[in-house]
């Protein structure tokens, strides 16, 4: 029997290689530490001015329809931004995790009124019981003019290493030219850098990178 030929896309068990796997992981642990040892109020203090450094940007004023998260694990607050932008009469929406597409992401509208409940992961998501797939307020991802995406890793040249699920990656995956994507940018804490990620296949760039002290725009 010759080889089993792997499709990276179709098991997402697989790595290109497995020294890349073990990087990936050995980065992953070292800089989730890193960003957890950071006290709640240096959290709450990187989160303001972030959140502020954003809010002046003129992707973010001209968004009618912009996605957030809810922070976990020592990620970067979006909270204050979200609320911002509710004021300011933007849609917002929250990630959930897909109910029918498999670790994929879907996109529903976050207000004062949201349900939340802990996914299986333990992060906030808008609560989906009750309501039927046609009822539920989501937004697709061609409709949405930014998305602000947490991040373990980053690189200035708009590499983003997430926790590991490929999440984003699958949700964000398209044909060339099928549709043209939010603006991509993820938040995070300074502590978060590195030089330079090493990226497979799926992995799908940032457009920029703010951190509290900086706004990073790969050329
Ligand atoms: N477009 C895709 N189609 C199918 N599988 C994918 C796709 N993108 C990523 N994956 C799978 O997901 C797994 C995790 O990907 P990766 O390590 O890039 O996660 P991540 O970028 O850290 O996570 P996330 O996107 O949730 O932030 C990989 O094993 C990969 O095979
Ligand atoms: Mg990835």
């Amino acid at each position: 029997m010759g080889p089993i030929t792997r499709d990276p896309f179709k098991d997402p068990n697989m790595h290109t290689t497995s020294s890349s796997h073990n990087n990936r992981s050995s980065l992953r642990r070292l800089l989730r530490q890193k960003r957890r040892q950071l006290s709640s109020y240096e959290q709450k203090v990187a989160s303001y001015k972030a959140c502020q450094r954003v809010s002046q940007q003129a992707w973010f004023l001209n968004a009618s329809n912009l996605a957030v998260y809810m922070a976990s694990d020592g990620e970067l607050d979006p909270l204050p931004l979200a609320l911002k932008a509710q004021k300011m009469g933007k849609r917002v929406y929250l990630p959930v995790l897909h109910p029918l597409n498999s670790n994929h992401l879907l996109f529903i509208r976050f207000t004062s009124k949201t349900p939340l409940h802990k996914n299986r992961f333990g992060i906030l998501e808008p609560c989906l019981k009750g309501y039927g797939l046609e009822r539920i307020n989501s937004c697709k991802i061609q409709a949405l003019d930014l998305l602000l995406m947490p991040l373990v890793g980053f690189d200035p040249h708009g590499g983003r290493l997430g926790m590991g699920g490929g999440f984003y990656d699958r949700t964000l995956a398209v044909k060339p030219n099928q549709f043209k994507r939010p603006k991509l940018i993820g938040l995070a804490h300074e502590c978060q850098k590195v030089d330079q990620l090493s990226l497979e296949a799926w992995d799908v760039p940032l457009t920029g990178i703010v951190t509290p002290e900086e706004f990073y725009l790969p050329q």
